[in-house]
């Protein structure tokens, strides 16, 4: 497998594309979107991910990586084909196999073309049984050839992360290879072991539905550790002196529970966890077995931006023309993708209770601008967007939000913070002004008497 094809652009595809042409690998790398790929020839990312592009760069001008439009061409001239292609939701909450079907019909149509043994990698994220059924009958259709003799098919997710994309590509935790037949399977795990050979990370070989329903497993995991440090966060809210900082940093040093991912804040967004959580709610719904915890997971997540603005209201009492900042609207820090970010719910309870809002973000204003127009103010920096205002809701966890000082927050009318990332030290902050923070009871009536030390 020196050489690959991988169809579809987005995070995952263009990431993969990069990571294996600097490991050497030939890669064609095939997206739809013309204006996307006149971006990408042009050694332009059309997302923010940290250091792509010098990656995109370099391996576009060592020869490593083509870009193009045809995919039975790219099919055709190379031994494996990555899918890398969204599955985004329905509005029931399942997958949308739609951008599958139609790229699954070009490849058997190339695959009916070529003599050679060809691997198909489905890499997109899809229900349990996708590539052993649907993908498989698309593929033996269009080719008129069969799966485990004329063409092998893997199912192989990925696991990365917005905003690290890159090295998580590189440095995966585990590689999972979902193969319906052995050659296939054989294949790849060498491929990813010569990938792979200075951190050599696990490679787990299992059948194509075990391989998906562990995607969907991990993601509804990630977002169940989430919604459950939110919910003892709501709790500590309630106990003055208490911070959810502190359970979190000590129940993950039991090694059965672990620190990551026990971040209390407005709630999980992005492209990933909630569609997924959705597409497997959905997809355990249609098999009749209603999965009670992963909803409760849900409603939870919806809930936290709420408790936020509740928090506002508490401090400013009513927020009819109170005027709100609001620092950060991306899902994360280190992106500009605003899906499913909870600072678009924030800020639309906040309008619907009458609120002035002004919003900064490094990054990701122009990636609102179209859902609030002119209902909002857009801030260049964040002194303008806090200068005069009555309460600041700091919502993103920003690397440079993490320097602020209480002096930097002095020009407001009032000052009251609301910390929904806790990225502020909440001691000198609850000192100098109103300050209350998810998962913080509130600091400023806290009790000299229970202070411990
Ligand atoms: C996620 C998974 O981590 C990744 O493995 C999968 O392939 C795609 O989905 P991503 O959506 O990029 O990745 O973001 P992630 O870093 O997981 O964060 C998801 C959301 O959870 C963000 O809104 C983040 O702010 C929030 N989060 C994360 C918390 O609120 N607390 C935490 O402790 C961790």
């Amino acid at each position: 497998m020196s050489n690959v094809s991988i169809i579809g652009l987005g995070y995952v595809g263009l990431t993969l594309s990069c990571v294996l042409a600097s490991k050497g690998i030939n890669c064609i790398a095939v997206d739809s979107d013309k204006n996307k790929l006149q971006l990408i020839r042009k050694g332009n990312i059309p997302f923010v991910e940290p250091s792509l592009d010098r990656l995109l760069t370099s391996s576009i001008e060592n020869g490593k990586l083509k870009i193009s439009a045809d995919i039975e061409r790219a099919v055709v001239g190379t031994d494996a084909t990555f899918i890398t292609v969204g599955t985004p939701r329905n509005k029931d909450g399942t997958s949308n196999l739609s951008h599958l079907k139609a790229v699954c019909v070009s490849i058997g149509k190339a695959l009916r073309k070529k003599s050679r043994y060809h691997i198909v990698i489905v890499k997109s994220t899809v229900p349990p049984t996708t590539t052993s059924s649907f993908v498989k009958d698309i593929l033996e259709k269009e080719s008129r050839k069969t799966v485990g003799i004329d063409f092998g098919l893997v199912a192989n997710p990925e696991f990365l992360r917005e905003g690290s994309a890159v090295s998580d590509t590189l440095n995966p935790h585990a590689v999972v290879i979902g193969s319906w037949d052995k050659k296939a399977g054989d294949q790849l795990e060498s491929f990813y072991k010569k990938i792979h050979k200075d951190n050599k990370p696990p490679i787990v070989r299992t059948n194509p539905s075990t391989a998906e329903i562990i995607k969907y497993a991990n993601n509804a995991f990630l977002a169940t550790k989430i919604s459950f440090i939110n919910c003892i966060a709501n709790i500590c809210q309630h106990i003055p002196g208490v911070d959810v900082q502190t359970v979190a940093s000590t129940i993950g040093l039991d090694p059965r529970i672990g620190s990551l991912f026990l971040k209390a804040g407005p709630g999980y967004g992005g492209s990933c966890l909630p569609k997924d959580l959705d597409a497997l709610v959905a997809f355990s719904e249609k098999r009749g077995y209603s999965p009670k915890l992963l909803k409760a997971v849900k409603s939870t997540n919806t809930q936290q931006p709420h408790i936020t603005v509740k928090l506002a209201k508490q401090l400013l009492g009513n927020l009819k023309r109170k005027k709100v900042s609001i620092l950060g609207v991306a899902f994360k820090k280190d992106t500009n993708d605003v899906r499913e970010a909870p600072s678009i719910k924030i800020i639309k309870q906040l309008l619907r209770e009458g609120a002035i809002v002004s919003v900064h973000d490094p990054l990701a204003l122009d990636q609102i601008r179209p859902i609030f127009n002119d209902k909002i103010r857009f801030a260049a920096s964040v002194s303008n967007c806090i200068d005069s205002a009555d309460c600041c809701i700091v919502v993103t966890d920003w690397d440079e939000y993490k320097l602020l000082e209480p002096k930097d927050f002095k020009k407001m009318r009032k000052t009251i913070i609301i910390d929904a990332r806790r990225v502020l030290n909440s001691v000198k902050f609850a000192k100098n002004m109103k300050f209350a923070a998810i998962g913080l009871g509130n600091p400023n009536t806290f009790n000299n008497r229970d202070k411990g030390k």
